[in-house]
């Protein structure tokens, strides 16, 4: 079942700015889903409508069966929003046990999973110290904790690992995991490419306002499968026949066809030719990334 469904949604905002073109987007239950997209590239807009902190100029589809826009529903969402900030006087308690009365978790359970909340990420010793002696990393995940207070059955995520050290953002990409062993889908927002690529199940390129691709990152880098071949010296005239592309002493295959590779190496050896080395390559999420960034720059051009 998809929890998110949603078709042509745009957003132009006020002086003509066009934030979102037409953007269409499926997340799966119990999934983790990443959408990706440079700085500006209506990532965050996206998420306000879902959360209707702001309104599309046309949407259309579902969140979690109802249309967007359907305020109850949000009861069973987390979130945690770009740039937050809580009120500096309150405790860490303090500011999970408010969010949790705005959301309606019953008094009885707030406190307890509260500090449940808190030890899990990582905050134990810190429940009764105000909010404005937190850094940066502690303050996103207090953020984190809260987007979990009402027991949700999806999280949004608007950049959870802003401000966090690696450390920290290992035991956030480790708890998103935990959350879908528990059966929450998870949609989260970011630009740290390689991190997305770890614990993601399907991901999302956005640029400018439009969606560029969308899959598991298997399907979107399947095309790009190849063997790269380094040889010793100067290639053999048959080499640009039988290779895809020949590049001075690399040799390029493509796909994953490891018998075919094998004759063309015994080839290269009955000509005596040295092979220094063979990788099979494929590309990474950022290579993809940097393709879909120039595919809606230099709409013409193939990669
Ligand atoms: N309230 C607003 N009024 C006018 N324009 C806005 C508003 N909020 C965002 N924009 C514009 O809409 C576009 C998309 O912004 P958005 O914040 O959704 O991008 P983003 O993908 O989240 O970027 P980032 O990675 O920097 O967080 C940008 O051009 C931005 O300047
Ligand atoms: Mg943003």
């Amino acid at each position: 079942m998809a929890v998110i469904d949603i078709h042509d949604v745009e957003k132009t905002y006020k002086g003509k700015i066009h934030a979102l073109r037409g953007v269409s987007l499926e997340v799966h239950d119990g999934e983790i889903f990443g959408l990706l997209g440079p700085n500006g590239a209506g990532k965050s807009t996206l998420v306000k409508i879902l959360m209707t902190v702001i309104h599309a100029s046309k949407a259309s589809g579902t969140f979690l069966g109802q249309p967007i826009g359907h305020r109850p529903t949000l009861r069973q969402v987390g979130y945690l929003p770009e740039h937050h900030r809580f009120p500096q006087y309150l405790t860490a308690i303090q500011v999970l046990q408010y969010y949790g009365a705005l959301s309606k978790v019953p008094k009885a359970i707030r406190t307890k999973r509260a500090y449940e909340l808190l030890e899990r990420l990582g905050l134990t010793g810190w429940e009764k110290k105000r909010v404005s002696t937190f850094s940066k990393g502690m303050l996103q995940r207090l953020g984190i904790a809260i987007a979990l207070i009402n027991d949700p059955t999806i999280v949004v995520l608007d950049e959870p690992t802003d401000g966090v050290d690696p450390v920290g953002r290992r035991e956030i990409r480790d708890l998103l995991a935990e959350l879908k062993s528990e059966g929450k889908a998870v949609f989260l927002n970011s630009h740290l490419l390689s991190e997305l690529e770890m614990v993601c199940d399907r991901v999302a390129i956005m640029v400018k306002g439009q969606m560029t691709m969308q899959g598991t990152i298997d399907e979107l880098t399947r095309d790009s499968t190849r063997f790269e071949v380094h040889i010793v010296g100067q290639p053999p005239e048959w080499a640009n026949e039988a290779f895809d592309d020949v590049r001075d002493s690399m040799l390029i295959k493509h796909g994953d066809n490891t018998e075919e590779l094998q004759s063309l190496i015994d080839k290269l050896r009955r000509d005596n030719i040295s092979i220094g080395a063979i990788e099979p390559k494929r590309e990474s999420l950022e290579d993809l990334f940097m393709r879909a960034v120039d595919h809606i720059d230099n709409p013409g051009s193939v990669r």
